[in-house]
């Protein structure tokens, strides 16, 4: 198997995601977090965004003006996410070389199976293709997204050649996630939190609010750091450029073990991201929807 690339990862501990964004949407987020410091990107197929951001991504490192630190493609890390498991190889396969064109970027940082649905027959021909992307160069590293203890048990059982080198799923103190999170770590698999802030439905929870003030803290940085604390890659999502800035400055901020101990406490299984609203056209609606009945991805067959 090969070794996962902890470095890399490390130094990415915090990314931009952008999720719910039009491309319009994203090519400024895009824009504006390469300017405030952000250095890692979060998209999927799903998100219909991937060339806008790719394209952002690169606009930026080619502009004299803009790229003011000499940034090379080697100092961005791009994620992408398969939208379907298949069990036909070659669809899929031709799936992740569209996403690989699509961003412009030459080559994609981290693809994940953003799901484990169609079921163990899709999940490990998806994940066979995936590995050929990396022999093959069009993709560094691979991972999943979304997989529960069983799936993630399915998949190293299966012997692959290359190992996950993450699983992104929900994460925050209202859904702490422990029997995947200690299954990731026998397997040394890095986690990804994603929601940190619950979509922004936890950020005025009354015991966050309470720390935040305690901290001189907003609510956002302190879910921010709490995921960091605990060793996980946090994704926060926003398109608002003021907010992007404000809520990845946590240089300063510490959380004592007391007060991680607490807002661990917080948990009531509260799953926010499968909920989705908003415009979504086609195919991809009816994807959100098949998810949002199922409610929890990492309970699929
Ligand atoms: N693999 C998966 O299945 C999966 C699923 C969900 C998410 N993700 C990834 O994780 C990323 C983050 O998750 P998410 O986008 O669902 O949710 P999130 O980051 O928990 O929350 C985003 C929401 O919080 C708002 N927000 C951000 N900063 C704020 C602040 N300082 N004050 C008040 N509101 C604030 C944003 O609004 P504004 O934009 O208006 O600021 C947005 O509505 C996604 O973008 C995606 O990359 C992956």
């Amino acid at each position: 198997m090969a070794s996962s690339n902890r470095p890399l990862l490390s130094r990415l501990t915090i990314q931009l995601g952008l999720f719910m964004m039009s491309g319009r949407e994203a090519t400024q987020a895009v824009h504006w977090a390469l300017q405030a410091g952000y250095r890692g990107f979060d998209t999927a197929q799903m998100y219909g965004n991937e060339r806008e951001a790719g394209r952002a991504i690169a606009s930026f490192l080619s502009s004299r003006q803009e790229n003011r630190e000499n940034l090379r493609r080697e100092d961005i890390h791009y994620t992408t996410k398969l939208m379907e498991n298949g069990t036909s190889y070659d669809s899929v396969r031709r799936s992740i070389k569209d996403s690989v064109e699509a961003c412009g970027l030459g080559y994609v940082d981290l693809f994940l199976l953003h799901s484990p649905y169609g079921g163990k027959e899709a999940r490990l021909t998806s994940w066979r293709a995936l590995e050929d992307a990396v022999e093959s160069g069009e993709v560094r590293m691979i991972g999943v997204s979304n997989f529960g203890v069983r799936h993630v048990e399915e998949l190293m059982a299966s012997n692959p050649r290359i190992k996950p080198v993450v699983n992104q799923f929900e994460v925050h103190p209202f859904h702490t996630q422990m029997p995947i999170r200690k299954v990731c770590k026998k397997y040394d698999i890095t986690v990804e939190a994603y929601a940190p802030f619950a979509r922004g439905l936890r950020l005025k929870h009354p015991a966050v609010v309470e720390l935040a003030n305690k901290y001189s803290c907003t609510t956002s940085q302190l879910l921010v750091k709490w995921a960091m604390q605990h060793n996980m890659v946090t994704l926060p999502k926003s398109t608002r450029r003021e907010r992007m800035i404000s809520n990845v400055d946590v240089g300063g901020l510490q959380i004592s073990e007391q007060d991680m101990r607490a807002m661990d406490n917080l948990d009531e299984g509260f799953i926010s991201a499968w909920y989705v609203s908003g415009p979504a056209g086609g195919s991809r609606l009816r994807w959100c929807e098949e998810l949002t009945q199922r409610r929890n991805p990492t309970n699929a067959a």
